[in-house]
């Protein structure tokens, strides 16, 4: 058997606008009203449901959960604090804590309040004093001990300025740029409010790149998109200068004190011969294929520790998980992902914590309710919880710390 040490946290990851419901202040929301995403509606109906989650995590032995809080419930208008919202983020925090889980929040997971969106988000240097704003209500939040900044910035940046799929649909490689620098100015400021109250860090998706062949050109490709995907936000953090796809920002440096890794697949880089679009970045093919149409990689995980380990920060896994209906190959995932993170643990590395993603199935952004990465199953029209049997292996691997090998 594969122990795991008594400080690491196993946990669930969950984020607030793919299962709470009726977030219609959120600019997901009324792009979805006008057609162009799919409605998330009640989603899990979480927010009135909350109390039950809370109650289901604790009756399956989840000691550790990552939650994010929904800017537009606390600011669903400009300089409009919404006290009763923050109140419901602080009972769920509250419970949590009484229920012996260990919380962690995130402060950005993908949405915006759409008034904030209407003034052109993190495009405007100007707009940086309404995150601000917001993150100073965050502060006052107690009960939880690790705060992240951001969910994935770089994919936030690469779906809705450079892949046009997400709001704002923006396909415009400088304000993808500019945007990712003033996500990295947007975390200093959280870091100098927030540090000293909480620990302060990032959630960065990490992409397992390979070559598409063996040629120089695709090697190289490979190298230039793990680079601005997987390093150059978090070397902007540290270093004060952020390089786009097109140019070099000075950014405002600041520090983090942990960083979470999330993990899901792999993927192969070609080099095209197209100068405006000059990489291609597929399914590596590897596998077969989860219901994101991803292939599946355990050794990724590992890798993916080993190379965040440069920043010498502690290191979670905030998410790593499967959409398949196929319970058993989610058993199996779950446990070839966790044996890689003891490979890591044995090589010393700081990984403290495994969050799965998702405790229930949910919103999946563009795809909609059809992904179910969840450990419990949702029936969307009655809201009723089905644990699969995953959840209970889960909860037995958290409950023991340990897993065969
Ligand atoms: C990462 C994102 O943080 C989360 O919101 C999403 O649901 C999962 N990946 C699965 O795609």
């Amino acid at each position: 058997m594969l122990k795991f040490p008594d400080h690491f946290i196993f946990g669930t990851a969950t984020s607030s606008y793919q299962i709470e419901g009726d977030n219609i202040w959120s600019d997901w929301w009324y792009w979805a009203e006008k057609g162009r995403l799919p409605k998330a509606g009640k989603a899990c109906n979480h927010w009135e449901l909350y109390k039950e989650d809370i109650e289901l995590m604790a009756s399956l032995n989840y000691p550790a959960y990552r939650l994010s809080v929904e800017w537009a419930r606390i600011f669903p208008e400009e300089g409009k604090l919404n006290e009763s919202a923050l109140e419901r983020y602080q009972d769920i925090i509250d419970l949590l804590n009484k229920k012996g889980i260990t919380p962690m929040l995130t402060v950005h997971h993908f949405t915006l309040p759409m008034w904030f969106a209407l003034k052109g988000g993190f495009e405007k240097d100007e707009n940086l004093k309404y995150w601000e704003e917001y993150v100073s209500v965050i502060a006052e939040l107690k009960g939880v001990e690790l705060v992240a900044t951001f969910n994935e910035p770089m994919v936030y940046v690469v779906a809705g300025y450079l892949m046009g799929m997400w709001p704002p649909f923006k396909k415009n490689p400088p304000k993808a740029g500019k945007v990712a620098a003033n996500l990295i100015n947007a975390h200093a400021i959280a870091y100098e409010i927030l540090h000293g109250r909480f620990k302060v860090g990032i959630v960065k998706n990490y992409q397992h790149f390979i070559p598409a062949t063996n040629s120089k050109r695709d090697k190289e490709a490979r190298d230039r998109v793990d680079y601005l995907f997987n390093w150059a936000f978090i070397d902007g953090i540290f270093h004060g200068s952020y390089e786009s796809f097109m140019k070099k920002y000075k950014v405002n440096e600041s520090d983090l004190d942990f960083i979470g890794i999330n993990y899901y697949n792999i993927q192969k880089v070609k080099k095209s011969w197209n100068p405006l679009n000059p990489f291609i970045v597929e399914d590596a093919s590897v596998s077969r294929k989860t219901d994101m149409g991803w292939s599946v990689y355990p050794k990724g995980i590992y890798e993916g520790i080993k190379a965040f380990s440069r920043y010498e920060r502690p290191m979670y896994i905030t998410e790593n998980g499967i959409a398949t209906l196929d319970d058993g190959w989610r058993i199996e995932f779950i446990i070839q992902h966790l044996q890689y993170v003891h490979k890591a643990i044995r090589e010393d590395l700081d990984i403290n914590g495994y969050f799965y993603w998702s405790l229930m199935d949910n919103y999946e952004w563009a795809e909609g309710f059809r992904p179910r990465f969840g450990l419990v199953e949702i029936d969307y029209e009655t809201f009723e919880r089905k644990p699969r049997k995953s959840a209970y292996v889960y909860g037995e691997i958290a409950k023991r710390k340990e897993i065969s090998n």
